[in-house]
């Protein structure tokens, strides 16, 4: 039997509860600072793809509604490289096509289908039926009715401001585009910017 009083070297880190923990964290910590300090600056992360462009103003209003209204609740925004999900949903999601994304909606629960691809998948139109009445296009949907976007105008005066801010983190906004952003939106219902929103997604990668 080990003598715990003298125990050295690896026995003492073994027989310590308190010894087990610390190193065991340390060890954890090196390997996740290992794999995930390199990402911050590699070019494949951090770079937009070829062609991405930043959201124009009243798709930028529609994707505050798909996060005022809860959507990402039910729908992820991210492919995952297998075969199941190339093969249903279309190229697998690239860090590159997130990175004018603050915040990003990759979500994490799949009630409904992964809409990252489902931009010209549908006509306007039947997004416009889809979002009033699911049912009116899919008759087995359980996603919730909103009829009231088409009755909402976007709210114009606040897009210059939610522009600034993006640009402040990194989007590539010009002064035009800032000062045309609540043109841009006028009389626009909050249905007419969701369905903007939507048929942008996923197009830059094909
Ligand atoms: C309670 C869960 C739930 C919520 C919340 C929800 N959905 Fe859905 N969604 C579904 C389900 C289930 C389907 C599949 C049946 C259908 O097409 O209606 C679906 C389908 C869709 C589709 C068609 C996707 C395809 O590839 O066929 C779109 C687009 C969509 N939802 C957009 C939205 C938007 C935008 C919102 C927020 C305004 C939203 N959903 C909120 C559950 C949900």
């Amino acid at each position: 039997m080990a003598n715990h009083a003298h125990a050295t070297g690896h026995e003492r880190i073994e027989t310590s509860n308190f010894l087990m923990i610390v190193l065991i964290l340390v060890t954890v910590a090196i390997g996740g600072l290992v794999e995930i300090v390199p990402l911050f600056f590699q070019r494949s992360t951090t770079q937009p793809v070829p062609g991405l462009k930043p959201y124009e103003p009243l798709q930028l209003a529609g994707r505050d509604i798909y996060i005022r209204e809860g959507c990402y609740n039910c729908h992820s925004q991210m492919i995952r490289p297998l075969q199941a999900e190339t093969l249903r949903y279309g190229h697998y999601s690239v860090a590159g096509e997130f990175v004018y994304d603050h915040p990003f909606q990759w979500g994490s629960k799949r009630t409904g289908p992964d809409l990252q691809r489902v931009g010209g998948k549908y006509s306007d139109e039947w997004h416009r039926v889809h979002l009033n009445n699911p049912r009116d296009v899919v008759p087995e949907s359980n996603m919730p009715s909103y009829p009231w976007l088409a009755k909402n105008a976007v709210d114009a005066d606040v897009m210059p401001a939610k522009l600034t801010a993006l640009r402040r983190l990194g989007v590539p906004y010009t002064e035009a585009d800032i000062s045309g952003a609540a043109a841009a939106v006028k009389d626009k219902t909050e249905l007419d910017a969701l369905v903007a929103y939507l048929q942008v997604l996923g197009t830059h990668v094909k």
